[in-house]
């Protein structure tokens, strides 16, 4: 048997194209369509805190952290996180996460939401967001909102709508 190592970095603009790739293999044309995109469209990511995993060259997994407003508070909204399918259930979404969320937090943010399956994200740290506290600027199942607090307070602070920033 043959082990491949994984490694993680953060995303280069040289990755584009391929995590494009692997997010149209993964979610299809209709992407584009769900409210989170509306607040990446023509957001630059921020990159020293979203991650790729790659064996060898082969790029295997993304994870993307854009600035967002909550209100007049600043955010990050997490996601797409994917993860090509022959490398799943190896920890690599758990592990992109995990560096985000650190890299995120060492660099003074507070607060951290997405829009994901509370089954998966609740064992990387995030809740729900209580209904009505903070709106997406389009229809998105509320109980799929979640938020990770990586500074006290920084939750609390967060209400309204959540805008482009
Ligand atoms: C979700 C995803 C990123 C997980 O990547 P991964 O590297 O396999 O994740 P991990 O190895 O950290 O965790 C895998 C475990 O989570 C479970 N899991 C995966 N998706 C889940 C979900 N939506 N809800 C609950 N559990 C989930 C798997 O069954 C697996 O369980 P196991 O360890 O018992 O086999 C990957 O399945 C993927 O790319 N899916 C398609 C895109 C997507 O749905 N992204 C998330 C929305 S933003």
């Amino acid at each position: 048997m043959i082990d491949l190592v994984i490694r993680f970095s953060p995303q280069t603009p040289a990755d584009a194209p391929q995590i494009e790739k692997l997010e149209e293999r993964a979610f299809g044309p209709g992407r584009y369509a769900r409210t989170a995109y509306r607040l990446r469209e023509g957001v630059e990511p921020d990159r020293s805190l979203s991650f790729v995993a790659r064996v060898g060259t082969l790029l295997v997994g993304a994870n993307r952290m854009t600035p967002i407003l909550i209100g007049p508070t600043q955010a990050l909204l997490l996601g797409p996180l994917t993860v090509e399918p022959a490398f799943r259930s190896q920890r690599v979404g758990e592990t992109l996460v995990k560096y985000s969320l650190d890299a995120a937090r060492e660099a003074g943010h507070g607060l951290v939401l997405l829009v994901g399956d509370e089954d998966y994200y609740a064992r990387l740290g995030f809740t729900r967001v209580p209904r009505d506290k903070i709106t997406m600027p389009g229809p998105v199942d509320p109980d799929r909102l979640l938020y990770c607090e990586l500074r006290e307070g920084a939750f609390a602070a967060a209400n309204g709508k959540m805008r482009r920033l």
